[in-house]
């Protein structure tokens, strides 16, 4: 039997201690970053949370970045509606529901038929959460959450309306990843300052809201019902009013709007 080269075994050992170092090394680096992300977990569920809640207080027009944002949310009243009846569903705690969960599961959600799904909602909750703002007795604001395919991302918001359930009060996009210095003009503060005051539904309650590709003439018969596109990003436009038209039509918020707008109780 040959005998064994010690510069070939000493080559061998090398190669063997390297892979073993490199396999510790990963497998120390990988639980690392496991325990990371579930230590970290609550913390950026808490931030999401908090994030949401200034968004809510800033369309809702009451925000103070001076004043804690829990303290200042307990002035909204959050509710519970179910999507198809349009109606509140006093049975289930607001704090409780949570509409991502709601989302994701088969007995408390339903598929958005392909044809009225040109937002890319896939599937949505049966209930949704709708956010008051109340000045005494009356209900000054409905707040809304709303989210639909952009042209590279989905994109989240609030709309606020007025309490006519029609008259647009605001809008604000807090989380997409739309092109910079193209398709982020959805959360830019100046395209936002055109939405007050336009209106969702027309006399015979058609949902006419859109964003055009443009400008709105002044001569635009239905400038209450449109607002100004931002050229060469015609396409988050469209997905902005692809969303708003889900989100106000008869799969979204439309039944519950209808309530309204026939004087139910808000
Ligand atoms: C790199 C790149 C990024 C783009 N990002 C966006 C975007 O975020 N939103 C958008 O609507 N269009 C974006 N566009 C442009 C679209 O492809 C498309 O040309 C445009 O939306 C059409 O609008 P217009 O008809 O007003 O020109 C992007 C184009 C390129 C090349």
């Amino acid at each position: 039997m040959p005998e064994a080269d010690p510069k070939a075994m000493a080559k061998r050992e090398g190669v063997a201690r390297t892979l073993l170092v490199a396999l510790l090394v990963s497998l120390v680096c990988s639980s690392l970053v496991a325990s990371a992300a579930v230590v970290l977990k609550p913390l950026q569920e808490a931030n999401a949370k908090l994030d949401a809640r200034k968004n809510i207080l800033d369309v809702a027009g009451v925000f103070d970045p001076d004043r804690d944002i829990d303290e200042q949310f307990e002035s909204i009243e959050t509710r519970v509606v179910d999507l198809e009846t349009g109606t509140y569903r006093g049975d289930i705690d607001p704090d409780a529901f949570d509409p991502e969960q709601a989302r994701k599961d088969p007995e408390q959600s339903t598929a958005v038929p392909p044809e009225l799904d040109a937002a890319r909602v896939g599937r949505r909750a049966d209930r949704a959460l709708v956010y008051l703002v109340r000045d005494g007795d009356s209900v000054t604001r409905i707040i809304l959450p709303v989210y639909g395919y952009g042209l590279w991302s989905t994109m989240y918001g609030f709309l606020a309306l007025e309490p006519d359930g029609n008259t647009v009060a605001d809008i604000v996009f807090y989380s997409h990843a739309e092109t910079a210095g193209i398709g982020d003009f959805v959360s830019k503060p100046k395209w936002r300052s055109l939405w007050p005051a336009k209106r969702a539904f027309d006399e015979d309650g058609e949902l006419m809201l859109r964003v055009v590709k443009g400008r709105v003439s002044p001569d635009d018969p239905l400038a209450d019902y449109h607002v100004d596109g931002v050229s060469g990003a015609t396409l988050t436009g469209n997905g902005v009013t692809n969303l708003i038209q889900y989100w106000l039509g008869p799969h979204g918020f439309g039944p519950y709007l209808r309530e309204i707008q026939q004087g139910a109780g808000i």
